[in-house]
């Protein structure tokens, strides 16, 4: 039996005080609510007032991005061992944001998860074709090129702290939701890819997650699918309301 992870990414949104404000706010509605884990992933400053707020809750919170390298002459980055540091438990790679605006490949995504894993992160493994690709028909064969270059590399052992989150890239942002049965059938492509590498136990205990304009209104339909563990939320993850309907969509 697989576990609901409904997460939040907040991309480049909520500094410190409004991020406090918010988890202040959504605290109380998601208390309780324990058949699913419950993640926000912020942007780096925010991090810690974040984990502050959420402190004895079931909330925990999240990284966006971490380097592959321990430290040194990479302006801008932040290691997996500063995440660590402050008590950061997940953290997302691979988002096609990265991927589309700041040059972000599957290969710089294998080194970054397995630098993650390698300080005891759990990963939050982002991957998705975009609507030239889908609309070609090649989308299976697109999102398995990704799982396994993704992947390359990382043990079965490891890949318990990875969770997948299948987001067609153009299913995101743009309130075009892939279909329950879309969103089903990709991440059984990738759940038998993921077989095909690690055999079919280890698949049939891999979270993943849909991510694409994933709301209130649709939450419960796509979680209804078997091979959708969850999801990874943008724009709903900034409205308590949303959000905890999606949370409630997973009890
Ligand atoms: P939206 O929910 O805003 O479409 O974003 C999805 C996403 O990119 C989550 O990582």
């Amino acid at each position: 039996m697989r576990r609901y992870v409904i997460a939040g990414n907040w991309k480049m949104n909520f500094t410190p005080s409004e991020a406090t404000a918010f988890i202040n706010e959504i605290k109380p509605m998601v208390e309780g609510k324990n058949n699913c884990d419950i993640i926000f992933c912020a942007p780096f400053v925010t991090i810690a007032s974040a984990m502050e707020a959420a402190k004895g809750s079931n909330i925990k919170i999240g990284a966006q991005n971490v380097h592959f390298e321990e430290k040194g002459a990479f302006t801008g980055e932040v290691s997996a061992k500063m995440l660590k540091e402050i008590g950061v438990e997940y953290v997302i790679i691979g988002h096609s944001e990265r991927r589309q605006y700041f040059g972000e490949t599957d290969h710089t995504v294998n080194l970054r998860t397995k630098a993650a894993l390698a300080a005891g992160l759990k990963v939050l493994l982002c991957l998705g074709e975009v609507k030239e690709e889908r609309l070609a028909g090649i989308t299976n064969e697109v999102v398995a090129m990704q799982t396994k270059l993704d992947l390359a590399g990382i043990s079965a052992e490891e890949l318990k702290n990875v969770i997948i989150a299948y987001e067609p890239v153009w299913a995101i942002g743009t309130g075009l939701t892939a279909t329950p049965e879309q969103a089903d059938e990709t991440c059984g492509v990738i759940r038998d890819v993921v077989a095909d590498l690690y055999g079919r136990d280890v698949a049939e205990e891999l979270i993943i997650q849909y991510g694409g304009s994933m709301n209130d209104k649709n939450a419960n339909e796509l979680l209804s699918k078997v091979n959708v563990d969850g999801g990874l939320i943008g724009g709903a993850s900034l409205v308590a309301e949303k959000f905890t309907a999606i949370v409630d969509a997973a009890q």
